[in-house]
């Protein structure tokens, strides 16, 4: 099975967990892509979906799912969305799309996190995939000589700006033993927007897509 089938078939697994006339938050990314796909062929069947991109806004309308403001609603039960690492306790690194800051948003007004990877993405200590920190654009260089402090490696993500219109660094070679501390202690850098690990709010179930099929950990 290729890591590409492995991500659909999790993505799938995740309509299993959609009530309703609920209104769905959708993440970003390759998995999330195939998720959307799902999410179409029950569209008459949700009140909207809650986007965290422009990426994921633009594939949700082109598949005629509505798209609601986040402002516009006071709960949102469930949110659906991929990972660039997770940990046993479903600690996560996410940003590889650049899209962690209104993720983290989403994820925050969710009362579910349903996270969908592929096996590949399992891992014992985060770190191994370069950090994501969204930074505020003049602030790239004082965030970057603050991490180096830290023990980073860190690199601008060249050419990418966010939707939020704001610059990526990535930390690399960070052995990520602490998360909670790192993602508060990152979060205190002035210019940091937002960093990728999702430690304060991780999420509550993952459906680990692999060639045995989908496992539901909960
Ligand atoms: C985007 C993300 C994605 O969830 C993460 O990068 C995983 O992407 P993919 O599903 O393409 O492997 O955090 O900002």
């Amino acid at each position: 099975m290729t890591q590409d089938e492995m991500k659909r078939d999790a993505a799938w697994a995740a309509l299993e967990f959609i009530s309703k006339d609920s209104i769905v938050g959708v993440g970003t990314g390759s998995t999330v892509n195939h998720f959307i796909d799902a999410l179409a062929t029950i569209k008459d069947d949700i009140r909207g979906a809650v986007s965290s991109s422009e990426q994921s806004t633009a594939k949700l309308k082109q598949l005629g799912i509505k798209v609601l403001d986040l402002n516009d609603i006071s709960e949102l039960s469930i949110y659906i969305d991929g990972a660039d690492e997770i940990n046993g306790q479903k600690h996560m690194i996410k940003g590889g799309g650049a899209a962690l800051t209104r993720e983290k948003i989403v994820a925050a007004v969710a009362e579910t996190f349903v996270c969908i990877v592929d096996s590949t993405k399992q891992v014992e200590v985060l770190g191994r995939f370069p950090l994501p920190i969204e930074v505020i654009p003049m602030a790239s260089s004082y965030v970057s000589r603050e991490l180096k402090k830290l023990g980073a490696k860190p690199v601008l993500r060249q050419g990418v700006i966010t939707d939020n219109g704001n610059q990526i660094i990535d930390a690399h070679d960070l052995q990520i033993t602490d998360p909670l501390a790192l993602e508060q202690q990152l979060n205190n850098i002035v210019g940091v927007v937002t960093n990728g690990l999702f430690a304060r709010r991780p999420a509550d179930i993952v459906l680990v897509g692999s060639s045995d099929g989908t496992r539901v950990l909960k």
